[in-house]
């Protein structure tokens, strides 16, 4: 019976060195094609990630001796409600067997108890086999990327209207991104009508998910808060044209904070945003920036007219 063969385990740092010696997303040879998130994945499972709580879920075979499948989990001291699940692997050896439901049953369980109440993770659309297993349990699409991404979120219904809805009275402050916000951030941006369509790909972070952001030197961030809790990211790239900017966010208010920080301190900063794109269009026009022309483009296979802005 696989039951008594395999043994569920939740590990937290630091790490069994057998466990580190078996997992499979820090190894080149496995995650060739994700170079990058690599040296993240390796402070996950190094060096910890300040005000970030990381876990993995692991299986063993209990005959063997060795660690046969693994997901990773991530909560954060500012939004303990919510949650990260990843980098799901199972041994082919031991597929089909029960293991990796055992191993979801036991991510569901583990999060239940330590208040956690929603749990996003990205798949891909041809895997039918892990979409029906979280199906099953919950979790629902929120956004297809055209390419086969998908991600996929279980909470229950108004948790983000309760959690994530700004209060008019309160102030929202900007400063530097910090680790402990991009649970919540990835929540946002995983929204299905969370305003981000046209964010240039590797600008923030890996097409949507603003944690696995590698290069935090590459740009300069900010993110808006209120209290503890991220509302929006605004981002500068500087470049020969000058500094690109790009903010997405929760509401305009927020998004406008955000994306004053970063506009501040740039030379010659210019956006592009998708002509139908109100809500970040107007936010660019609150903070003084002039439409100067438009042009059209293939994104997301759908042919959008983009609008140029400048200071
Ligand atoms: C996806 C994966 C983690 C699942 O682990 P597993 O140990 O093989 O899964 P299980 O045997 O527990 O089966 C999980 C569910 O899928 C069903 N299932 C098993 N084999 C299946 C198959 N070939 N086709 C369709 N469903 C299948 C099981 O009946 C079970 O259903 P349940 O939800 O009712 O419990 C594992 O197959 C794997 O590592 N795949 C490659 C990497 C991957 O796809 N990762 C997921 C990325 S999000």
């Amino acid at each position: 019976m696989a039951d008594d063969r395999y043994s569920i385990h939740v590990l937290q740092r630091p790490f069994p060195e057998d466990f580190i010696a078996f997992y499979p997303y820090i190894k080149p040879e496995v995650l060739d094609k994700h170079i990058a998130w690599r040296s993240w994945l390796s402070r996950v499972v190094f060096d910890g990630v300040p005000g970030v709580r990381d876990l993995m879920v692991a299986a063993r075979d209990d005959e063997s001796g060795e660690w046969v499948g693994v997901v990773w989990l991530s909560v954060s001291e500012t939004s303990p409600e919510l949650a990260h699940f990843g980098w799901f692997h199972v041994d082919p050896r031991c597929q089909s067997l029960g293991v990796g439901a055992r191993i979801v049953d036991t991510c569901l369980e583990t999060l239940g108890a330590a208040g956690v109440q929603m749990i996003m993770l990205p798949t891909q659309i041809e895997n039918e086999r892990a979409i029906g297993m979280y199906f099953r349990r919950g979790w629902r699409i929120t956004i297809a990327h055209p390419e086969g991404d998908v991600w996929m979120v279980r909470e229950p219904d108004g948790l983000y209207e309760r959690t994530f809805t700004p209060d008019p009275a309160r102030p929202i402050t900007a400063s530097e991104p910090r680790p402990s916000d991009f649970v919540a951030l990835d929540y946002l941006l995983a929204r299905p009508s969370a305003p981000i369509r046209l964010l240039p790909l590797g600008l923030v972070g890996s097409r949507r998910f603003v944690s696995f952001v590698h290069d935090w030197q590459g740009a300069r961030h900010a993110v808006a808060r209120q209290d503890e809790r991220p509302m929006a990211i605004a981002v500068d790239v500087e470049g020969d044209g000058g500094a690109k900017l790009d903010v997405f966010g929760i509401d305009r208010r927020a998004m406008v904070v955000a994306l004053r920080e970063v506009a501040e301190g740039a030379a010659k900063p210019w956006a592009e945003v998708g002509a139908s794109d109100r809500l970040r269009r107007a936010v660019f026009e609150e903070l003084g920036f002039r439409m100067t022309g438009t042009r059209c483009e293939t994104l997301a296979r759908a042919q959008m007219e983009l609008c140029r802005y400048e200071l």
